[in-house]
């Protein structure tokens, strides 16, 4: 059978995981796998903040480099993630007491230092990760409450300048369908498409629970991004499931993620569809959300399950 990858690229649609470079450094079959199957990657945590400069002034890409290598090997794209997020900072910075002038600063460095160090080898840049609230507000983050809003359009002029040929995308989760998150950030990229700031592409998260209905009004949603002429991208899609998983769960996790993907395949310039890793052996989830797991399209063991023929038949 033809790779998620190879079918994908039929349609001029990019299918990615997230890779995890301790199991891509350990274990040959998830290598094999990351290698084979997909046509585009995106490291899960090696290009955060705290991973590349977990002391202040001390940079380590090696992690980043490595994947970034991998994918050249295998004609892979790389979606860089992420550059300004309230998350996986580093301590010196969370425990610093910078003033705002010191901390836009701090900013401006981090973006211009790490996309000038993968110029050139990034398609499309997470800029902005995780900005709004569910209720449509913006996130309480050190940035918004130290330097305001504005600190969006800085972001994503300052990842411009270093690498003007990157697509660059603002990347939120639970905004699938048409809600107010959702329509905070449209009203916020229609406002920065406005001003002209480059940004290029809105990322779709996708990270799913089939104890919650699925978003049937995920084309709805992301058309009217298209249609202000932006990418769009399921970026980071898994479906959890309440441990352990029966075979109605397994085939409602099959049609979450049909639903996703078609939602991608029903939207023009929707030009990359990405798993938050593929194989239940390693995943996020477990450690996350107490009680549930088996969120990937592949099984502790690599067989395909539901979801991943759900994929496959969708392509
Ligand atoms: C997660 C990783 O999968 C974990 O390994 C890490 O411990 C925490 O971050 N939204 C995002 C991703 O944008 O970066 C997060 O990744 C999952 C939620």
């Amino acid at each position: 059978a033809r790779t998620l990858g190879a079918l994908g690229k039929r349609v001029d649609l990019r299918i990615g995981t997230a890779v995890d470079m301790s199991a891509l450094a350990s274990d040959a079959a998830y290598r094999a796998k990351a290698a084979g199957e997909f046509s585009s990657v995106t490291p899960e945590n090696v290009m955060k903040w705290e991973a590349v400069e977990p002391q202040r002034g001390t940079y380590n890409w090696a992690p980043a480099d490595e994947l970034v290598d991998f994918a050249k090997e295998n004609g892979q794209l790389v979606r860089g993630h992420t550059l300004v997020w309230h998350s996986q900072l580093p301590a010196w910075l969370n425990n610093g007491d910078f003033t705002a002038d010191e901390l836009r600063e701090i900013l401006h460095k981090h973006i211009t230092d790490e996309v000038t160090h993968f110029k050139g080898k990034i398609w499309q840049w997470d800029v902005v990760n995780e900005a709004f609230n569910d209720d449509g507000t913006m996130r309480d983050s050190i940035w918004l409450q130290k330097l305001g809003p504005g600190y969006i359009v800085d972001a994503f002029r300052w990842a411009h300048q270093a690498d003007p040929k990157a697509t660059l995308f603002i990347n939120d989760y639970n905004i699938e369908g048409v809600n107010a998150k959702s329509t905070a950030l449209y009203k916020l990229v229609t406002q920065l498409r406005k001003e002209h700031v480059p940004v290029h592409g809105v990322g779709i998260q996708g990270h799913l629970d089939v104890q919650y209905s699925a978003p049937h009004d995920i084309a709805t949603n992301m058309k009217r991004f298209d249609d202000l002429g932006l990418e769009t991208a399921i970026t980071e899609a898994d479906v959890r499931i309440p441990m352990p998983a029966d075979n109605t769960e397994l085939e409602a996790q099959a049609e979450a993620y049909d639903v996703l993907l078609r939602g991608c395949l029903l939207t023009e310039h929707c030009t990359d569809f990405t798993v938050w890793g593929f194989t239940d052996k390693y995943s996020w989830v477990p450690g996350v959300f107490t009680g549930e797991g088996a969120a990937n399209i592949l099984d502790e063991n690599y067989k395909a399950k539901a979801a991943y023929n759900a994929m496959s038949q969708d392509l």
